[in-house]
């Protein structure tokens, strides 16, 4: 299915990890039969309906939420439906590749910020907020970082690289993905961390570091810690949702400038959720005086049934299932997707179908046609209670 061991690779960092999650749904319902998969996650009477034709933004402002999405710099320049699209529909947009190591900084003494930039002037036009996705994450780093970044000058370039790419957007930035994606239990470290370069070359402090400079070169912007994972309803994730518990306490315990946890929500069409274990991790993060985005929200469908009336009911089920929980928090302030239509989704290539059918995990379709995706996600904003 996949092209070569990077993709496979990829897939079960970001796909595969949380299939473990689904595969409990799995077993129960066999062999992942079509059949049977309808029938246990499928309601055929459910109603999807949604008063008026407000976007989704305008619903998520009446209640002091921001609507918005991850947009890459191509897609967004060459295709205008996507644009208008995007215009119509979103109050925040994050550049979904073009900040991150590789794109904006290919040489060691070279920061390239046209790219991002370009998705920052069409958020300035239209009145969008700009989000920045992210300063410190072990994945996407540039080819010669292996070659140049060690023990001996790690804490210069992580310093450097902070400094320069806040500075940039400093004054015209909603918030920031300090650091993305710290938490793996399964890499055997007790206190939770992921094994990355940057822990290897630099220790757990790395992290309260990254929080210290990018308040310092950005004093306004809202900081970020990042996460996936956190909303998945296996034992493995409760471990998770701890470790990333008591990171967060250490670094507010610490006066560690640090004012949101982001949390991806890459969920799982045919997993269950579990309202009260993820209700609980809410309130324990805003108990910290944490706000909360839902910063990469999709559903993929890789593992749901090929007739698209059924999945798009169950994608739509799952979207306002979930955000009706986490929307029951105030102190979320924000949701965003990660993408807006299925012709520009990162599961098309990260969470393809067996059976060869394009996925559809956005709210709007390949002809930029709201989905029923679209009604779950309007009608939770519709429900939510008001910030
Ligand atoms: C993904 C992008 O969507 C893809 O285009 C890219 O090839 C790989 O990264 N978690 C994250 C995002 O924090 O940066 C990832 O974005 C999706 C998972």
């Amino acid at each position: 299915m996949f092209k070569n061991s990077s993709q496979s690779r990829r897939r079960f960092l970001y796909i595969g990890l949380s299939s473990l999650a689904g595969a409990t749904a799995l077993a129960v319902v066999k062999n992942s039969n079509p059949m049977y998969l309808s029938h246990a996650l499928d309601n055929p009477k459910r109603d999807f309906q949604v008063a008026g034709l407000a976007s989704l933004s305008k619903r998520a402002a009446a209640k002091g939420l921001i609507y918005g999405v991850a947009c890459g710099r191509d897609v967004l320049a060459s295709d205008k439906n996507l644009q208008a699209s995007i215009v119509r529909q979103c109050g925040v947009l994050t550049p979904e590749n073009e900040l991150k190591w590789q794109f904006v900084r290919p040489r060691p003494d070279v920061f390239d910020f046209s790219r991002a930039d370009w998705i920052a002037g069409f958020a300035r036009t239209h009145n969008m907020l700009f989000r920045g996705h992210a300063l410190v994450w072990h994945e996407q780093l540039p080819e010669w970082f292996k070659e140049v970044v060690n023990r001996q000058n790690a804490e210069k370039f992580l310093v450097e690289h902070i400094t320069t790419v806040t500075k940039h957007y400093a004054g015209k930035i909603h918030s920031w993905d300090v650091v993305n994606e710290a938490i793996k239990p399964d890499d055997g470290l007790k206190s939770g961390l992921r094994q990355t370069p940057w822990l290897k070359f630099l220790g757990p402090d790395y992290i309260e570091l990254a929080y210290r400079v990018a308040a310092q070169a950005d004093p306004k912007a809202m900081l970020v810690y990042n996460e996936n994972g956190l909303e998945h309803n296996a034992p493995e994730y409760e471990v998770k949702r701890t470790a990333v518990l008591k990171l967060l306490e250490r670094l507010k315990s610490r006066g560690t400038p640090i004012h949101a946890l982001g949390i991806q929500s890459h969920l799982l069409g045919d997993a269950s959720l579990n309202p009260k274990k993820l209700r609980n991790f809410l309130s324990n993060v805003a108990s910290l005086g944490l706000k909360i985005i839902i910063s990469e929200l999709d559903v993929t469908d890789q593992k749901l049934p090929s007739d698209t009336v059924v999945r798009d009911r169950i994608v739509a089920a799952k979207y306002e299932d979930y955000l009706s929980v986490v929307l029951d928090e105030r102190a979320v302030i924000a949701v965003l997707t990660w993408g807006l239509s299925d012709k520009y989704s990162w599961l098309s290539k990260f969470g393809s179908r067996s059976d060869g059918a394009p996925v559809r995990p956005l709210p709007l379709d390949l002809n930029f046609k709201s989905k029923l995706a679209w009604n779950g996600i309007a009608r939770a904003f519709d429900k939510a209670p008001k910030r």
